[in-house]
Parts: structure tokens; C-alpha cells; sequence
């Protein structure tokens, strides 16, 4: 039974209004956007680090400049949704603390490595496709600092999809061996993609309280069904395969059915055992220790500059 200000705060949810940190919030409201919003981070973040694999290999100058736009872009949207987990009372050395000790989660799909160039354009288009999918109804979420960090995120991302969908068009137009590298990048991308939607919406632990709560507008298995039913015409286009023996529309639903991912996969990625996981890692808290002296020389210039103004 909800006491009378829980009440009033589903009220406001229900009605679409914007909470705002300063605002009363259930316990539990603030927890899971934590965990959500410092996540989400971690994975942009984290998400650097197979597309910086190949900035020093790009093909071309052009190509080099947009992917090292693309990898800075990365780096931005995880400092704008750091800071919107901040507003909920966690620190930035905490959700670091909680990344590095493996408390804290990040998207399965940068567990995975990046072999050839065409990964890079698989990834702008799928990764970043689906990861426009989930966040495009985020900017309707009911915590402001969270939506409002998602309008700017999906305006960037769109860029994104379409340069990846640019580096494939130019591929599959290329020679006969650039086409197969274009096809061996989605038969190894096409189903870690499905699988960043989540757990099939029966083994999802969070999505009934975070609907209630309008943080998730709509369940894990819906925006995978969505992002299928967009992505397979892309792929036609692109004269691929989509590696999914079960695929097939269905006019009924109007969608396609579509093959189960491997769950057993999946859950021991987000356990820590996927094949770049230590690497993900190691990389991450290299560049923590690697950046102590430099966040110690900031943090000795602000005392002193504060000494000095006497703030
Ligand atoms: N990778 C890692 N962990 C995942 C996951 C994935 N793809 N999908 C689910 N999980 C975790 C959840 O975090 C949860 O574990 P936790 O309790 O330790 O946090 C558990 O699996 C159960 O999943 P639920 O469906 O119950 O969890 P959620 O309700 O949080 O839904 C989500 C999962 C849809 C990923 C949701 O958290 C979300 O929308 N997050 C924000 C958006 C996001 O993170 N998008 C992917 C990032 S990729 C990106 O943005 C970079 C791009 O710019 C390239």
C-alpha cells in the first residue's frame, strides 16, 4: 500500500510530469536511476574503446576524422549522464570505484572485439541503431536531468548510424572481398545487437518498476521487435544475409518473427566472461591510474585557487 507521498509522486509520474533532483522521490526511484544512468555511462564510456582500436587504421583521412569525432562524441554523452547520475547523490569516484571493481555494469555489446574496418561500420549501424532505438522514448523519461541528457545523446547519435551505414553502402560496392568482410561483421554483430535490449521481457527483473516509474517507456522485447523490423530492409539493401535461419515476416503482426538470441551467451557476457571483458577492464583502470597525477594537479590548483578567493 503507498503512503500518501509515494501517492502523490506516482501521481505526478502518471501525469508526465518532470521529477527534478530537488524534488521527493521514493528510495527505490533513486536507486534505479543510479544504477540505469551510471550504467548507461560506463557504457559510453567503455564504448571508446573498440572503435579507438581502429582510429590509427581508418582507411582514409576522412574516415579517420569522422571516427575520431565519433569516439569524442562517445566521451561527451558518458560526461553529460555522469553528471545526470550526480544529481541523484553519487559521486564520480564512486561510479568509477564501481566500474573498475566490476559492481557496476556496462553494454554487453563492447564486450566484443573489432576484427576488421567493416566492424566499424557494423557498429554505427547497429550498435548505434539500437542504441537510438532504447534512447529516443529515454528523452520521455519522467527523471528531467536524465531526458534532457537524451535529447542532446540522440541528436548526436543519428550521425553515427549513418556514418557506420556509409563506411557498409561504400563496402558492399567495393571489391568482392570487401563485400564478405562486410557480411562476416553482421553475422558476428547481429545478435549482441538484438541481445543490448536486454533479457527477454519474462527475465527481466526491473522493467514492471521502471515502467510504472516511466524510466522505461517500453519493454526490452518491443524495441528489439522494433529495431529487427527497421534493420532487416537495411540489410536487404546492402544485399547481406541476416544470420538468423528463423527470420521471416510475418504479415499478421505485421513484423518478423525472428530466432531466439543466446541467452546462456549473454548473461555470462554481463557476468563478466565475454571474449574483451578483462581487456574492457584493464584498459579502463589503466587510464584511472594512468590520470591520477593529472586529476591531483586539478584538484591542488582549485584548493589553492579557492584559498585565494577565500570561497
Ligand atoms: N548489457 C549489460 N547489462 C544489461 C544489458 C546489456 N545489454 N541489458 C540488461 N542488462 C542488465 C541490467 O542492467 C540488469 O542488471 P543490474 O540490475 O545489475 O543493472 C539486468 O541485466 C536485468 O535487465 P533488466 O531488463 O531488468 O534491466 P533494465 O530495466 O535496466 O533494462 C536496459 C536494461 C534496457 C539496458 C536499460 O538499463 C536501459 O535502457 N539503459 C540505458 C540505455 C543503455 O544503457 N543503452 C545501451 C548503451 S550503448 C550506448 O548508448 C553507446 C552508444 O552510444 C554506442
Amino acid at each position: 500500500e503507498m503512503d500518501p507521498q509515494e501517492r502523490a509522486f506516482q501521481e505526478r509520474v502518471d501525469a508526465g510530469q518532470k521529477i527534478e533532483p530537488k524534488e521527493w522521490m521514493p528510495e527505490g526511484y533513486r536507486k534505479t536511476l543510479i544504477r540505469q544512468i551510471s550504467q548507461h555511462a560506463h557504457s559510453e564510456i567503455v564504448g571508446q574503446l573498440p572503435e579507438g582500436n581502429w582510429i590509427t587504421r581508418a582507411p582514409t583521412l576522412e574516415r579517420k576524422a569522422i571516427l575520431l569525432a565519433k569516439v569524442q562524441d562517445e566521451a561527451g554523452h558518458g560526461l553529460y549522464l555522469y553528471c545526470a547520475a550526480e544529481t541523484l547523490g553519487i559521486s564520480r569516484d564512486e561510479m568509477y570505484e564501481q566500474l573498475h571493481s566490476g559492481k557496476a555494469k556496462y553494454s554487453s555489446i563492447f564486450n566484443y572485439p573489432t576484427l576488421t574496418w567493416a566492424d566499424i561500420g557494423a557498429i554505427g549501424w547497429l550498435v548505434d541503431g539500437a542504441a537510438i532505438m532504447n534512447q529516443v522514448p529515454l528523452q520521455r523519461c519522467s527523471y528531467g536531468p536524465y531526458a534532457r541528457a537524451m535529447v542532446r545523446i540522440c541528436k548526436e547519435e543519428s550521425f553515427h548510424q549513418r556514418q557506420g551505414f556509409d563506411i557498409l553502402m561504400k563496402m558492399v560496392k567495393g571489391t568482392l572481398a570487401q563485400k564478405a568482410m562486410v557480411q562476416d561483421a553482421l553475422n558476428r554483430w547481429w545478435w549482441p545487437s538484438l541481445m543490448m535490449f536486454g533479457p527477454s521481457d519474462d527475465a527481466s527483473v526491473h522493467s514492471a518498476q521502471s515502467m510504472a516509474w516511466k524510466i522505461k517507456q517500453n519493454s526490452n522485447d518491443e524495441l528489439r521487435q522494433k529495431f529487427v523490423d527497421q534493420t532487416v530492409p537495411q540489410a536487404e539493401y546492402l544485399g547481406l544475409t541476416v544470420p538468423d535461419p528463423d527470420l521471416k515476416w510475418n504479415e499478421t503482426k505485421g513484423g518478423y518473427d525472428f530466432g531466439e538470441p543466446d541467452w546462456e551467451e549473454f548473461f555470462n557476457v554481463i557476468a563478466g566472461n565475454g571474449p574483451c571483458n578483462a581487456e574492457r577492464l584493464n584498459a579502463r583502470k589503466q587510464a584511472w591510474d594512468d590520470g591520477a597525477w593529472f586529476r591531483d594537479g586539478l584538484t591542488a590548483h582549485a584548493e589553492k585557487a579557492a584559498e585565494r578567493h577565500g570561497a
